[in-house]
């Protein structure tokens, strides 16, 4: 099946693009409002496209009834916001964040998840999180009833028990982080393996010489 997508109507790119660009990673994004009421919501149009400057990209899109949401009225507001990665022992609290709660309700208080403020900015820090990346907004494309923000981490938190031995790299049996596919299917990055690239002198060989 090929699909044009000049003629692809809104809802058709939404279905594909979000049930076969999967998995993606799960961020669950807090902020505060201009009041400092914390607010927790679910994004996997979400991943980190640089290292040196850091930027992790985010895509939000208006409610289907065009209301604006508070993660974005935040955004535009303080310019400030924390990207946790999540694992398992969170999922059920991501979903609850991810229910469409007035702006007063805090979602965290609600989902059962503690947070303290950022070492370098006012969005709560999830205390139990595996990963969280408190970022600056860098810049926001906006289009109508839609918007990417580029954050710049400015400061990274990691659940010591997240390294592997040696303390520089992940830990497969106890970071494992939950991904979005379709609709309400997920997947756990349980069965992790390695995968090593092939020899390219050996490949190089064999390619000036055919047999
Ligand atoms: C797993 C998951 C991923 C989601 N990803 C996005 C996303 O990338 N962009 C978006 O605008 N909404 C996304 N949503 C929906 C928002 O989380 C939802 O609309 C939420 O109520 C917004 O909360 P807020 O008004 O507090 O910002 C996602 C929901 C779930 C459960």
């Amino acid at each position: 099946m090929i699909y044009d997508f000049s003629t692809l109507p809104s809802q058709d790119r939404y279905r594909l693009l979000s049930n076969f660009v999967a998995p993606r990673p799960v961020a669950l994004i807090t902020t505060r409002d201009v009041n400092g009421r914390a607010n927790a919501a679910p994004m996997s149009f979400f991943n980190v496209f640089s290292h040196d400057p850091a930027i992790v990209a985010v895509g939000i899109q208006d409610r289907p009834d065009g209301r604006t949401k508070d993660t974005m009225a935040n955004l535009r507001a303080t310019s400030e916001f924390t990207a946790h990665i999540v694992d398992m022992p969170m999922a059920e609290a991501m979903l609850i964040c991810g229910l469409d709660f007035p702006p007063e309700v805090d979602e965290l208080s609600l989902a059962g998840l503690t947070s303290r403020c950022g070492e370098k900015t006012g969005a709560p820090v999830i205390e139990t999180a595996p990963v969280a990346m408190e970022c600056r907004v860098e810049r926001m494309i906006e289009w109508p009833e839609r918007a990417i923000i580029l954050g710049e981490i400015v400061s990274m938190h990691i659940r010591p028990d997240c390294f592997a031995p040696g303390g520089r790299y992940a830990n497969p049996e106890t970071f494992q982080p939950i991904a979005r596919l379709h609709a309400d299917n997920y997947i756990v990055a349980n069965r992790q393996f390695e995968m090593v690239a092939p020899d390219r002198e050996v490949l190089l060989t064999k390619a000036k010489c055919p047999t």
